[in-house]
Formats: structure tokens, sequence, C-alpha cells
């Protein structure tokens, strides 16, 4: 059965929360906490970010004998600026040209003149000094020692008063701030590869939770296959079942089928419906893609009484104006008519999405596993009035949070030397750290790192040259791979080794999404429903980022707004780089100890059993 709401709509009013004060408006474009707080969208279209911006060029990594070679005064800095320009790689951004990275607007920096600049003061920072960035802007280099991280970025923050989508608007239309969303701001995306155990580790506990195993001869169906909602279909098959997924940009559904996550395209609904259907009737692992509104998808299957076996969505619903396609609208004319009028365009998105969560109802009620996948849909459908709209609970609650009670969250990693047997040295370095002796999780563990590879029996046996991967890797090759509390240092002290030895090629990267266990305060989506009612508390946020900072990452990052949309979320980030030095050995222990501890202190704090045990286990230190 699917799971209980865990919310009240009570619980969802930022209102309830507004201060009493008024304070005087800074600006007539800029709304204080007095004006309507549930408008959206700027006074002007001029929010709108185009396909193209100006200096538009590619920009990717380098690779070859360069990537070997240093360029900067520190490899810290060194991986800054590689891990920036990987961000805008083609094979790894959703568009480019246009700065963005994934997720609806996210983007790497303000402007082209901004990214050139970054890229030239970091060549010549010096290993005691740091660079300040924000909103996707250098605004400043200041002393502090080699321990510090090189970079600091803080992304798409406002005062909570004033942090509605109409002020951020305002702000970004007359280019003073920049939608970092997670990972695209702070230069750690990796493409959909990034998300894709995380995605998976949902679906197949999803399957282990409702059908008793995995997920063979379901019917999963879901929307969205952009940047991120792209890992849907391989992460559904991965985990045995049948995907359906609609998207309205054919460009994305043809981008996942040439990168091997969607299987096949279907040309029109019902024959994607019958395909898929037939599919997980005969309990075919295989994905099915259909160039659809969402909407359209789940109301035909309403009509046609079929009912998915699990069903979700990852639309960019966070965003009503960049991210989300109205029902009836094509790609184009979604283009076209945000660009005319960009206040009624988000009218109708929002409007929509509150259709589009009915639909997700009724397909509840006769029976479909349903969850919210992290986009915010749920709030944007309760503020048009649909009163049920957190019926169905978020992944969170519902799947990941006894991973986060461990410390346990999305652990990735990049080879800077542009090498994939760079990543198999890896993989193969973690299997033999984690053997599947080591309980279930270890198990669980293996199967996944043996899933990325074409040809797993040459990663166990170490014959690196004949190692292939499954699915393409996007930009530098990396891997992630989900690790707890005790396990992060020692992947990183492994990492370590490797470079200092010479059996990788180049430095190796480490970092997370910001949806990690203890950096992220969002009460639709990573602390949705905390045990002690503490959802919206941004400390732990904070805290994070401060730990972090020092402790020594090559780069720390703070933003808001990300995955659920402005107003909804604060959270932190952290890069730090495996260099072979013991300078870095030190740094390593340090911030992928503490890093994940947080995690463990924000779930044992909340009063979670098993992160209460683990703190004990891994002796954290807790004053009371
Ligand atoms: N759950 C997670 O782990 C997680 C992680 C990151 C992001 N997210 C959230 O998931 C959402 C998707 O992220 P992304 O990076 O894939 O975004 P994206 O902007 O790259 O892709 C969104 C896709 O949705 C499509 N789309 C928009 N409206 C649609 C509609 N009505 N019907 C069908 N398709 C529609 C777009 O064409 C696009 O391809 C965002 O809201 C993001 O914040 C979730």
């Amino acid at each position: 059965m699917p799971m209980a709401a865990t919310n009240s709509s009570a619980a969802k009013t930022p209102e309830s929360s507004q201060p009493v004060a008024m304070p005087a408006v800074s600006s007539p474009e800029i709304r204080g906490p007095h004006a309507d707080r549930s408008a959206l969208g700027g006074p002007s279209g001029s929010a709108i970010i185009p396909e193209s911006l100006p200096g538009a060029r590619p920009v990717r990594a380098p690779r070859g004998g360069a990537a070997l070679t240093l360029t900067c005064k520190t490899w810290q800095a060194e991986a800054a600026m590689r891990m920036l320009m990987n961000n805008l790689d083609p094979q790894v951004a959703e568009r480019p040209d246009a700065l963005v990275v994934y997720g609806g607007r996210g983007q790497a920096v303000r402007s082209w003149a901004a990214f050139d600049s970054i890229v030239a003061t970091l060549k010549n920072l010096e290993p005691d000094e740091t660079l300040l960035v924000q909103s996707g802007k250098p605004v400043g280099v200041v002393r502090t020692h080699p321990d510090a991280p090189r970079v600091l970025i803080a992304n798409s923050n406002l005062v909570p008063a004033w942090a509605t989508q109409h002020n951020f608007d305002a702000l970004a239309a007359r280019g003073l701030m920049m939608y970092g969303q997670m990972t695209a701001g702070s230069w750690i995306y990796i493409g959909t590869q990034g998300i894709l155990q995380g995605t998976f580790e949902t679906f197949a506990e999803c399957g282990r939770l409702h059908f008793g195993g995995d997920l063979s001869g379901r019917l999963c169906v879901t929307g969205g296959c952009g940047g991120m909602g792209g890992a849907q279909p391989l992460a559904i098959t991965l985990a045995r079942g049948t995907a359906l997924i609609a998207d309205t940009d054919l460009t994305r559904l043809r981008r996942r089928v040439d990168d091997k996550y969607l299987d096949e395209l279907a040309p029109s609904i019902d024959e994607a419906i019958d395909r898929a259907v037939k599919l997980a009737a005969a309990k075919t692992p295989r994905s099915v893609g259909v160039l659809a509104n969402a909407i359209d998808l789940l109301e035909r299957l309403l009509e046609r009484n079929i009912t998915p076996d699990v069903l979700t969505d990852q639309t960019s619903a966070h965003d009503p104006l960049m991210g989300y396609v109205p029902a009836g609208m094509s790609h184009d004319q979604a283009a076209a008519a945000r660009a005319a009028d960009p206040t009624a365009y988000q009218q109708q998105s929002t409007q929509s999405m509150a259709r589009h969560v009915r639909a997700m109802i009724a397909l509840q009620k006769r029976g479909s596993i349903t969850f919210d996948y992290g986009n915010n849909i749920r709030q944007r459908a309760l503020d048009q009035g649909v009163a049920d709209a957190f019926t169905f609970p978020g992944f969170v609650p519902a799947y990941i949070r006894p991973q986060f009670c461990l410390g346990r969250g999305p652990f990735r990693w990049v080879a800077l030397s542009g090498e994939p047997r760079d990543i198999y040295v890896t993989d193969h370095a973690i299997l033999k750290a984690f053997p599947v002796s080591g309980g279930p999780y270890a198990q669980r563990l293996h199967d996944w790192i043996l899933s990325c590879h074409a040809n797993p029996q040459a990663l166990l046996t170490g014959d690196f040259d004949k190692c292939k991967p499954r699915f393409e890797f996007q930009g530098l090759p990396a891997r992630i791979c989900w690790l707890g509390l005790g396990e992060r240092d020692r992947a990183g002290s492994i990492f370590n080794d490797l470079v200092a030895s010479g059996r990788v090629l180049a430095p190796i990267v480490i970092g997370r999404d910001h949806l990690d266990c203890g950096s992220v305060a969002s009460p639709n989506r990573e602390t949705e429903a905390m045990l002690d009612g503490t959802d919206a508390v941004s400390d732990w946020a904070l805290l994070n980022a401060m730990v972090n900072i020092a402790s020594g990452a090559s780069w720390v990052s703070f933003h808001h707004g990300g995955g659920v949309g402005i107003g909804y979320s604060q959270h932190a980030g952290q890069v730090i780089v495996a260099d072979g030095t013991p300078a870095a050995a030190a740094r390593l222990k340090r911030v992928l100890t503490n890093d994940p501890a947080m995690g463990v202190f924000r779930h044992a704090d909340a009063g979670y059993p098993t992160a209460q045990a683990c703190a004990k286990d891994q002796r954290l230190n807790i004053p009371m």
C-alpha cells in the first residue's frame, strides 16, 4: 500500500513563520514581507535565460597530456577550474551556451565574462589565497592559509522574509543573482550519471518495501527526462522494472537514448502505454519514452483504466517559469509563451501542476505506489488549492532517510586525468576495501559498481584494459557510490594513495550532491517529516558548510532554493581533492569524517534510533 501522508497542509505554509515587523523596501522592484508572497515571477520577462549568452563557446576540461599538467599553483585551484569547465562541457550541461547545467535554470556562473574571470583568477591564486564567488560572480580574493578552501561560493541566498521567486527573478533580471541549483553553481555536477545510484537506491528500496524484492514485472511511470530525471529509466531497469517516461522535449529524450539511459522511444502515448504494459507483463526490464506532457500520459492511463505499479515525477516543477511546461503546450509553444507573458505563463504552469497532482492522486487511489521525487510539485498544487496534495509522501521519508541516519549519501569522484581507466582502478579498489562479507549494504554496493560495467568480470580480475562502461561517461570519467560515516574517509585515503603511487594518472576530485545526509534544510524534500518536527531548521545546513571550511575542503558552497525552488531550501556542498600529498591525506581524513558525521548528528539529535546507534558505534562526541 502507498505510505500514509506525512504532512499536514498547515505545516507547508511559510507565512506561518513570517515576522511581524515590516522593514523598509530597498528597491521598488523588490517586495518585502508585507507583499503577496505567493506571487511568482519577476516584473518583466528579462529573468528568462535565452538559448545562448554573450561570449558562449564550447569548453571542456583538458584531456591527454594537458590533463596531467598543473596550470594553476595548486591542485585544489586546478581542480576547481577543471570542474567548472566540466560542468559546462556540452556532454554534461543541458544548455551550456546559456551556462545552464541542469535542474531548470541551474547555472554554473553568472555570465561568460564571470567564467573567464574565475578561470584567470584561479590560474594566479596563491596556495594561501581563497577566491570568493557570489551568485556566480568572482567578487574578491582573500589571504587565508594552505589548509583553507581555495574557493568559497554563496549562490542564490536571500534573507528569509524576502526569499520569494518574485524577488529572486527581479534581482536575476538585473544581473545581480544567479540560480545555482545544487551542484551546478558548486561545480560538482557530473551529468545524469551523478544521480543514477541515488535514483536506483530509491527504486530498489521501493521494490524491496512494496513488492517483496525487486521491480520485476512492475510498470513504473514518471515524467521529466532531463539532467537528473533522465536517470529514472535506467535506474528503474537496473531495479528490474519496466519504465514509461514522458517528456515534452524530444532532444532530451533522444539524448538519453544516445547515452543508453533510455532504451526506446514510442511514437504516441497509446503506443507507449501498450508497449510498456506488454514489457511489464513479460517481466522485461526495459524503458520506453514518449514525447508528451506528463499530464496527458497520466490522464490517458486513467481513461484506459491502467494503473501503474509505481508512479512519480521529475519534471522541473520547482521552476514554474523556466522549468515546467503547462498542459496543451509543446516545447516550442512553451518557449514562445513564457517570453510573451511570463506572468500568464506561470499561472498556467502552476494550474497545470495542480491538474498533474490530481491525476497522481487519482492513480494513487487506484493502487499506484506514488511518491514525490523532489521537485516540489505537491507544494505548487497545494498553493493552487489541491488540499490533499501531500497525500503521497516525498522520496526521502519514504525510502532514503534510513541511509541518512548512517551518514550515507551520494559520494562521488572524478578522474582529472580524463582517463576512464583511472575510474576502473578506483572501482576495483572500492570493491576490495568493502568486501561483500561486510553485510547486505556491501552486497548492494558491489552489485551497483559491477552494474556500471559492460564487462564486470574484467573489473573483478583487475584486467583494466578490458573494462568497458555499461553507460557512457559524460565529461570527465566519474563514479557515484553512496558511502556512509566511516566509509567515505577510507575511500578518500585509498584514492590519495592511488594518486601518490602513480596507479592513477592524475589527482582525483571527491565531492557529493548537496542532497546529502546532513547538508540540507528542505521541508518538502530531504528534511520532510523529521521525527522532532525540525523540517525547516536550517542551522544544520549552515553548520555543515562551516564544518567543511574548518576541516579544509578544497571548495565549499552554500546555496538557497536547490531542488525545490526559491524559498524552500538551504543547503551546503563540499569538494575535496586527493592529490597524493600527506597534506591532502590529513584534509581528506578530516573532511570525509566530519561531513557525513553532520548527517549522523542531525538525525541523532532529531531522535532517530539508527542514527543514535551509529553515533555510538562510530564514537562520535555528542555532548548532550
Ligand atoms: N530527486 C532527486 O534526487 C533530484 C535531484 C535533482 C533534482 N531534482 C529535481 O527534479 C526535477 C528535474 O531535474 P532535472 O535536472 O532533470 O531538470 P531539467 O530541467 O534538466 O529537466 C526537466 C525536464 O522536464 C521536462 N518537462 C517539463 N515540464 C514537463 C511536463 N509537464 N511534462 C513532461 N515533461 C516536462 C523538460 O522538458 C525537461 O526535459 C527538478 O525539479 C529538480 O530540482 C530531483
